[in-house]
């Protein structure tokens, strides 16, 4: 395990996936277990997986207790049904939730039965503020660097929103559906606004194909362009990288 910093940016290169895997959920074992009544944000993607399975063996071996944990998930499809096999909630249930002690109804998502989209997102919103503070939002980094469903804009969307997705985005998330057909249009999404009040933030990148958006996030312009480059002006953000994610970043090179 190698530690680099930019700024106040910690990032964490492990040798594969499953040491970033164990490193990223130690680090959130961690701050459940320093943290009474934890509040969590978490993320989905095939990122983030490992981490899970990390986080539901120390549950089981007894080294983290989710009996308290409040989590809020950083973005769900919309509309979906929620017992549709790719909507988020069935991921989190199939991935985590299931398989440790949380209460599910500590567990919380955008509504997928509001009156219209725009009202789940601020009732989401509203939610999330009314919590005290989320301690350590997890997150994953698309392609173009979206972080949630925040993808390249002229601005960093202050709350969390109704959001249309690229055509990028619905293309790399269509080998989850059957066709491209399939992949949902919209999404309601956490604001980058809403991530940055988290008081930790932990992204886990994994794979030679994220080396380039890992090099611009920590390297290239602030933009919201780019928006994972909001990390930037966090104080408290750690990266779990595996290898060929930080293959730029450490040798110029994707490994
Ligand atoms: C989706 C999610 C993001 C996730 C991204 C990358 O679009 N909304 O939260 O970070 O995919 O996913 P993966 O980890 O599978 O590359």
């Amino acid at each position: 395990m190698k530690n680099y910093y930019f700024g106040d940016i910690e990032l964490i290169v492990c040798d594969d996936y499953e040491k970033m895997s164990k490193a990223c959920a130690d680090y959130i074992a961690e701050t459940v277990n320093n943290t009474p009544g934890a509040v969590l944000g978490l993320a989905t993607g095939s990122s983030p997986v490992g981490t899970y399975k990390e986080l539901i063996a120390l549950n089981k071996a007894g080294h983290v207790d989710f009996s308290d944990v409040t989590t809020f998930n950083l973005d769900e499809y919309y509309p979906i049904a929620e017992e549709n096999d790719q909507s988020y909630h069935y991921f989190m249930n199939d991935n985590l939730f299931n398989h440790v002690n949380i209460k599910k109804s500590n567990t919380n998502f955008p509504k997928l039965d509001a009156p219209d989209a725009n009202i789940s997102a601020s009732d989401y919103e509203k939610l999330i503020c009314a919590s005290k503070r989320v301690n350590l939002q997890l997150v994953g980094i698309g392609l173009n660097g979206h972080i949630g469903f925040n993808e390249p804009n002229d601005v960093y969307p202050a709350e969390t929103h109704y959001e249309k997705l690229t055509e990028s985005t619905r293309q790399a998330n269509s080998r989850f559906f059957k066709s491209i057909d399939e992949v949902p249009t919209h999404a309601i999404t956490m604001g980058i606004g809403t991530i940055m009040r988290a008081d930790r933030i932990a992204m886990v990148v994994s794979g030679e194909n994220k080396a380039e958006i890992l090099y611009k996030t920590l390297k290239g312009d602030i933009t919201p362009r780019v928006p994972s480059t909001a990390l930037r002006f966090h104080r408290n953000v750690k990266i779990f990288a595996d290898a060929a994610a930080a293959g730029l970043i450490e040798n110029g090179t994707v490994v």
